[in-house]
């Protein structure tokens, strides 16, 4: 609990910031709470480039929201074609790294060409505005090409992760209703192929509403192409050559202009249920909030050779890979593999070649490099860089420590930053010129963003330390819109626990300093190295199992991917090898939902805690791992003896 040591950010830091000193963001901070949305309007008329300026900054109709009504603007112009008109048209872009070692850089001519050539082939295959499309790449650059052709011609694109199973990708394809699908025979992980075609094709089997599939060649391997539905990206790419030279492809595909509130992307989030939600953000008030951050909290300029390290199949990738950097024009890098590949120091190597100024990465992340030893940083010259981020899960005082003096060498300041798919963009950070750090806390909130913390009946929590809700007192622009196809639960989730609030589903208190210090879940949504699962998820995957005759799941706490998923299973009759079906099970979930949701342990029992309406006491399970002990109230348990049972049967791998 304690608030530890505070890191003031160095004069020179400060003196060449875009925010300088507390005080400056202090004022910005009132100024945005007493005008209200108005404080977004200049903002957005300076930040981005529109075709039609927008009548008013907000209509609000809780829970729906409307920002910037009346403007038009496209999100690719804002990252690519506004760009071409300044110096930045030769500056580099994207700079991308494959695993096998190979490597691209695109200028933001180049890659406004490559967006223009593939946004020429899906309108050539007929596909135009509010078409959606699914997105399933590895990291290479034609993942952001392919983003940035939908977001170019109003296609909604949503992007699964390539580590989710054909499974997952079906019934996201379904929900999307999505008519295209946008892939690659594989990608390359330590070494191995990941093949992504092979689930594409078994995904589809059940989602008869895909008429066409878009093959990238990337690792060569054979695979099989349905006539009609299956095409080449190089084919397309290569026929769109002989019929029409370049330019004329690039002048033939106008941005097109768009509604502020043109639905961008939907991107399938874990929630309290099984189902994934489809989180839909739009293009005005998103673009504004990444481009904003941008500056704010990675204090980007110009010459900075900026790196985020997620997938662009989770939200940080889409916000700080693709749409932030791009829009504020940075260069952004890209690479497709896995940071111990060829060996631990893979990322050093990476940064050491391309003077990474900006890193921004994982706690998981970190904790595992830390596991490694300092040999590997140590060996690469890290000088160029300035700033550090983290996002994704809370970052624990020591590794935050470790990032600082290893990696950052006392000179970077690190900026933890908190937000959420439904967010947009980033909420609560330091702005690194103006606010002293706390290990652990991502400290204080952007200017706009009026966070809070409230108690269960929604008072709020002004007794400095105590734990409460955090919420978001208004809207803002980068907020999510609705969950795509159920607008109820939209509703219900984020807008009616507290009045007038956005509830944000996580718990935190406030020091006395004001600072905020994030500290989980409080639903049933696991945080498995940064990423978002839901118990649900686990436990409908595993009782498909022919063994299995009911599971619960929970989050153990775990020393590297900060939570770990953790199995309860009842089996049905049956002489079985608990050992081997404990592997088998643990497979099991990876391949129903994808490999990082792989349980790390599975425990077997003849009967789960129950309330007596039958509800599975997950409380009780919690405390069971995280504790290996019971308190609390367990009155209203059906079988009180199953407890001293379940902490007694514990089968591990
Ligand atoms: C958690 C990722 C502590 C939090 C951008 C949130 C964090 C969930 C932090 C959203 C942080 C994210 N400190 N916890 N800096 N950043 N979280 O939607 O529980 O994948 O609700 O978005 O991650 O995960 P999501």
């Amino acid at each position: 609990m304690s608030d530890s040591q505070t890191y003031t950010p160095s004069p020179e830091f400060t003196s060449r910031a875009h925010v300088k000193g507390m005080d400056e963001y202090r004022e910005l901070y009132q100024q945005a709470l007493r005008e209200g949305e108005n404080f977004w309007a200049p903002l957005a008329e300076k930040e981005l480039t529109w075709f039609k300026p927008f009548a008013r900054a907000l209509e609000w109709d809780p829970p729906s929201a409307k920002w910037f009504s009346g403007g038009r603007i496209n999100a690719c112009y804002n990252c690519l074609d506004r760009h071409l008109l300044t110096e930045r048209r030769t500056k580099p872009a994207l700079i991308w790294e494959g695993e096998p070692g190979d490597s691209r850089v695109y200028t933001y001519e180049d890659l406004h060409l490559a967006v223009c050539r593939f946004a020429t082939v899906l309108k050539d295959l007929g596909f135009k505005s509010h078409d959606r499309a699914i997105i399933y790449m590895p990291m290479v650059p034609e993942l952001a090409i392919a983003v940035l052709a939908c977001a170019r011609l109003g296609i909604i694109h949503s992007v699964v992760f390539g580590g989710f199973s054909a499974e997952a990708l079906r019934t996201r394809t379904q929900d999307l209703n999505a008519e295209l699908v946008i892939t690659a025979d594989g990608g390359w992980r330590r070494g191995k192929e990941i093949r992504l075609k092979d689930a594409v094709d078994q995904a589809l089997e059940e989602c008869p509403l895909v008429r066409q599939v878009i093959v990238y060649q990337r690792t060569g391997s054979a695979l099989n192409m349905t006539p009609d539905r299956d095409v080449w990206w190089h084919e397309r790419d290569e026929r769109l050559s002989t019929s029409r030279p370049t330019e004329v492809a690039a002048e033939n595909c106008a941005a097109q202009d768009l509604d502020s509130e043109h639905p961008l992307f939907v991107l399938y989030t874990s929630g309290t249920t099984g189902k994934p939600k489809g989180i839909l953000h739009t293009t005005a008030g998103y673009l504004l909030q990444t481009t904003l951050s941008m500056r704010w909290v990675f204090d980007l300029r110009e010459d900075d050779i900026y790196w985020c390290t997620a997938d662009i199949g989770w939200v940080t990738g889409h916000s700080y890979v693709v749409y932030g950097p791009l829009s504020a024009g940075a260069t952004t890098v890209m690479y497709e593999g896995a940071p111990d590949f060829p060996a631990f120091d893979r990322w050093w190597q990476i940064v050491a070649k391309h003077k990474v100024s900006i890193f921004y990465t994982s706690p998981t992340a970190i904790r595992s490099l830390v596991r490694q030893g300092e040999q590997w940083p140590n060996a690469h010259d890290l000088s160029s860089l300035r700033l550090l981020g983290s996002v994704g899960e809370p970052i624990n005082p020591a590794a935050w420590e470790w990032y600082y003096r290893v990696i950052g060498k006392e000179r970077c300041p690190i900026v933890d930053t908190w937000w959420q798919t439904e967010t947009g963009g980033i909420m609560i950070a330091p702005m690194p010129g103006a606010i002293p750090l706390k290990p652990g806390s991502a400290t204080l909130p952007l200017p706009g963003i009026e966070a809070d913390i409230v108690d269960s009946r929604g008072e709020q929590i002004t007794q400095p330390n105590r734990e409460g809700f955090l919420i978001i007192r208004r809207p803002w622009p980068g907020m999510a819109r609705t969950i795509w196809g159920d607008p109820r639960r939209y509703e219900e989730q984020y807008w009616s626990r507290v009045p007038d609030a956005y509830f944000t589903g996580d718990a935190a208190r406030r020091d006395a300093d004001g600072y905020f210090w994030i500290l989980g879940r409080v639903d049933d949504v696991m945080n498995v190295s940064g990423h978002r699962l839901s118990t649900m998820e686990v436990e409908s995957a595993l009782v498909h199992h022919p063994a299995v005759a009911e599971a619960a799941v929970v989050a153990k706490p775990h020393d590297v991917t900060g939570q770990a998923v953790c199995c309860f299973v009842t089996l049905k009759a049956g002489d079985w090898d608990h050992g081997k079906l404990s592997t088998e099970l643990r497979q099991w979930v990876a391949r129903e939902i994808g490999p990082f949701a792989r349980p790390e342990e599975v425990r077997f029992t003849d009967a789960l805690p129950k309330t007596r309406s039958g509800k599975i006491m997950r409380r009780l399970l919690r405390e069971i791992v995280t504790t290996n002990a019971v308190t609390g109230d367990t009155t209203t348990l059906e079988d009180i003896t199953v407890l001293s049972r379940l902490s007694t049967v514990h089968e591990e791998d």
